[in-house]
């Protein structure tokens, strides 16, 4: 069986005093669970602290990003060395905002997945067709290509989690049905079993995109998906514990 994760993603948002109390509300929240595995992921000026204030608890530390060199002269940038020494067990790459905003590419995912493997970091690599792609019937296509632009030369499944985020779902309100999550999740585990053979079958894939704890149960009751990674209803004690609470 494979162990659901709920991932919040809280983006730009929280000073370190807020992280902290938030990360203490999730911590008294969450106890633990044979089920499943819950992750956070503040701003990288709140890791450390948020770090700290999770010790002792289940719950794990993830970086929103970071870049694919362990040092050098790269002005403004985190490396996975840092990520390590500043707590963090997993670190989302290839988010559709960084696509969007500052021009990744499936290349530098790629290299930044094969570099956060090499340092023991758990990649969340994030993929998802856009609302145009979806109605020109390309979805499979453009996450074909993410996916196999993400792994390509990756010789492991082990440590790599998935993460399908249609874009027009996310930070909308438009969640995606079920039926059309499931859809898409499927079609991934069936390209990585034609890449990766059997490992397939315990790779965790999420959804993430406007997932809320009223509409998590649904999503959780299919087949392949096994996990939610979660933005706005992260930032709130009660939405996040609301949507960890269902995990299958
Ligand atoms: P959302 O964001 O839950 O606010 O839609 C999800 C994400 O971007 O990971």
């Amino acid at each position: 069986m494979r162990k659901w994760i709920v991932a919040g993603n809280w983006k730009m948002h929280n000073t370190i005093a807020e992280s902290i109390a938030l990360a203490r509300a999730i911590k008294e929240g969450f106890s633990g669970s044979a089920n499943g595995e819950v992750v956070v992921a503040p701003p990288f000026t709140a890791l450390s602290a948020v770090g700290d204030a999770l010790k002792g608890s289940a719950v794990r530390l993830a970086a929103q990003n970071m870049y694919s060199e362990d040092k050098g002269a790269f002005t403004g940038e985190i490396s996975p060395v840092m990520l390590k020494d500043a707590g963090c067990a997993c670190v989302i790459i290839g988010h559709s905002e960084r696509r969007k905003f500052f021009s990744e590419t499936d290349d530098g995912v790629n290299a930044k997945v094969k570099k956060a493997l090499a340092a023991g970091l758990k990649p969340i690599v994030c993929v998802g067709e856009t609302d145009e792609e979806r109605v020109q019937g390309v979805t499979q296509s453009v996450v074909g290509r993410q996916v196999r632009g993400a792994l390509a030369g990756v010789e492991k499944l082990d440590d790599v989690v998935i993460a399908y985020e249609p874009v027009w779902a996310i930070g909308t309100g438009k969640v995606a049905t079920s039926a059309q999550a499931e859809e898409v999740h499927a079609f991934v585990r069936g390209l990585i079993r034609e890449l990766f053979g059997a490992a397939a079958e315990e790779l965790r894939i999420l959804y993430g995109g406007s997932v809320t704890k009223d509409n998590v149960a649904e999503l959780a009751a299919m087949e392949d998906i096994d996990g939610a990674l979660v933005g706005g209803a992260s930032l709130k004690p009660d939405g996040f514990l609301g949507i960890i609470a269902k995990m299958p």
